[in-house]
């Protein structure tokens, strides 16, 4: 991974991935003007606003609750983050923080893009990884196993919504972000390459991280993390509905 990519502080209240309290809800405050908007500023009220604005904005907070999710995942791997210690390998540690720093600033470029169009940022769920942990020992391999189930389902659920998009600066900026998704899928493949932990490291598909045994299971028992790094030459979309039936689990009401 390259050391010279811009970093974003981590959010000591994010990081440890626990409940919501009122100082973690001044500390997501004081993100807001942290962001890069991803759109030139432009607010509307929300009661004057098309069907396809109204649109835009819940696309972008469905996004939003992905990237917090995603966010939250490697914050819990990094800087005081409950399962930091959990990590032995020091590149592995440098890949969590990259990501980390990525997809915080997803979040933050997401929240300030909603509030500049005039909607409201969803408020950040309280997410539990353990249905995805199971009984499983975390480690190295664990992390980055988990790592290649998430990222390609963010990969296709912006696919799945670009076409959805009415304002074109969004749709730059999600192809901007799909992008970089597709780029965290390949370096944690290349990785688990590099150490052995994939199985499956010339594998094609197109709907990681659903196997081909049960290819629309949104179960994550049922997922297959090992598959090529390069891994297909056209992704398959998922629909919000699908996505949100895999990610739920995690995701503490
Ligand atoms: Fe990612």
């Amino acid at each position: 991974m390259p050391e010279n990519t811009q970093t974003t502080p981590l959010a000591p209240e994010i990081s440890g991935g626990q409940g919501t309290s009122r100082r973690q809800f001044m500390g997501y405050a004081g993100l807001f003007g942290a962001g890069l908007s991803l759109v030139a500023c432009r607010q509307e009220p929300i009661n004057t606003m098309t069907p396809a604005q109204k649109q835009d904005i819940a696309i972008l907070n469905y996004a939003l609750t992905l990237e917090y999710l995603e966010a939250d995942f490697y914050a819990s791997f990094t800087g005081t983050g409950a399962n930091v210690s959990k990590l032995s390998r020091q590149e592995v540690k440098d890949y969590a923080q990259v990501i980390a720093q990525h997809e915080q600033a997803h979040v933050d470029a997401l929240k300030k893009t909603i509030m500049d169009l005039g909607g409201t940022p969803v408020a950040k769920p309280n997410f539990n990884f353990g249905p995805l942990i199971g009984g499983k020992t975390v480690n190295d391999e664990l992390f980055l196993q988990l790592a290649a189930t998430l990222e390609p389902v963010g990969v296709r659920a912006y696919l799945g919504q670009v076409a959805r998009l009415s304002n074109p600066d969004l749709i730059a900026a999600a192809a901007a972000i799909h992008a970089v998704e597709a780029n965290h899928v390949s370096a944690i493949q290349e990785l688990r390459v590099k150490l052995g932990f994939n199985k499956s490291p010339t594998r094609q598909t197109s709907i990681a991280p659903q196997s081909v045994a049960n290819p629309t299971s949104t179960t994550a028992a049922d997922f297959d993390a090992d598959y090529s790094p390069t891994p297909t030459a056209f992704w398959e979309a998922l629909t919000m509905e699908q996505v949100l039936a895999i990610v739920s689990p995690v995701i503490v009401k």
